[in-house]
């Protein structure tokens, strides 16, 4: 796959050394990162791009720091799978997104087997939020303390937490992170909330519990786990994203995948790059969309085969690690708004300058 004309001219830098957290923090964003796994890392290659701080500045543990690795059996806590992925980022300098502290998903059994009132389950609750974020204090960037707590009309999703605190879950979430780590940036974080609407709505309410409570949020996690095609549009993600920074808190991009229904070919692909362009150059537009996180970067070790049937080729690298043009895509968006673009020679023969 070769560079369209009109894409070479619009990168700055020769393609061959744009590298994408570089170009991300040269833009004015914190990081460019990816999502990584601990099964992943025995793979040269993959290591090789993971821990270049060119290409990645941000690393987010896959699983690692889930519920049914860190407490799984009551008060039995065992960091090590999380470590694995917090010590790597560690190492390189990276920044560390932590995920996460409570979902409804990937949770130890015994939580959902054990039968719970409101007084045991809170104190239960409390527990394993202040021992999971105190373990890791001053070493997360950002926490998602909670993780995909809404239903897609913007209700509240039924789980163990909600049926037995109702919302009060969401409080004592956020108390004991922000007690358990004063440093972390502590997010609400979710998948379909990356474009105006009913759920999107939801987590304005959340944000909104969570202030009125007097606690702290700074952020939301926009998943963006997308379909080619099918990607909301540059302005749905704009005047999402300012619906959530004009509350006060941050936003990122957190698990960004653009999947495709395989066979890839020359114009899915073409496609996805116009929608990863898309996705990164609107956090690009707006100021307080803190950085991206692609939710990994090399196809084979993609969530979306085992879970999307039909659909594959989600990520930035295929199978031989060469690049799919959507990485170009992503080069562009973060190139294109590094600077204002330079006004044709006509506007600069005006005696006065254009107010734009
Ligand atoms: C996924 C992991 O990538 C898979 O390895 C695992 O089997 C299931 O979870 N939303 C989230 C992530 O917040 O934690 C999920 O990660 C993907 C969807």
């Amino acid at each position: 796959m070769h560079l369209s004309s009109t894409l070479a001219a619009a990168v700055a830098l020769p393609l061959a050394s744009a590298q994408l957290n570089q170009l991300a923090q040269k833009a004015g964003k914190l990081y460019f990162g990816t999502a990584t796994d601990t099964g992943e890392l025995t793979n040269a290659e993959y290591v090789s791009i993971l821990t270049n701080t060119k290409e990645f500045g941000q690393l987010t543990p896959a699983n690692g720091m889930k519920w049914q690795f860190i407490e799984p059996e009551n008060g039995v806590f065992n960091f090590t799978e999380g470590e694995i992925v917090s010590n790597l980022a560690a190492k390189d300098k990276q920044l560390l997104r932590c995920h996460n502290l409570v979902w409804h998903s990937q949770l130890a059994p015994w939580v959902t087997a054990t039968t719970w009132d409101k007084a045991n389950l809170t104190a239960m609750l409390r527990e394993h939020v202040y021992r999971e974020a105190s373990h890791w204090r001053g070493q997360c960037y950002a926490w998602d303390v909670v993780n995909e707590g809404l239903n897609e009309d913007g209700t509240y999703r039924s789980d163990v937490f909600y049926d037995t605190l109702g919302d009060e879950y969401f409080k004592i979430a956020f108390e004991e992170a922000a007690r358990a780590d004063p440093g972390a940036k502590l997010y609400y974080n979710d998948y379909n909330i990356e474009s105006p609407g009913p759920k999107s709505e939801g987590a304005k309410r959340i944000v909104r519990l969570i202030q009125d409570a007097g606690l702290r949020i700074d952020g939301v996690g926009l998943q963006s786990h997308f379909i080619v095609g099918e990607t909301p549009t540059i302005d749905q993600q704009i005047s999402n994203m300012r619906g959530f920074t004009d509350l006060g808190v941050d936003v990122a991009i957190t698990e960004l995948d653009i999947r495709l229904q395989l066979p890839a070919d020359a114009e899915n692909l073409a496609q996805q790059s116009v929608d990863y362009r898309t996705s990164v150059g609107a956090c690009m537009q707006v100021k307080r969309c803190v950085g991206v996180t692609v939710w990994d970067f090399y196809d084979p070790f993609s969530w979306v085969p085992g879970v999307f049937a039909g659909f594959g080729d989600a990520t930035l690298y295929f199978d031989n690690f060469t690049k799919h043009p959507a990485y170009n895509g992503v080069v562009e968006a973060l190139t294109n708004n590094t600077k204002c673009k330079p006004r044709p020679s006509k506007m600069l023969k005006r005696s006065k300058p254009l107010i734009v």
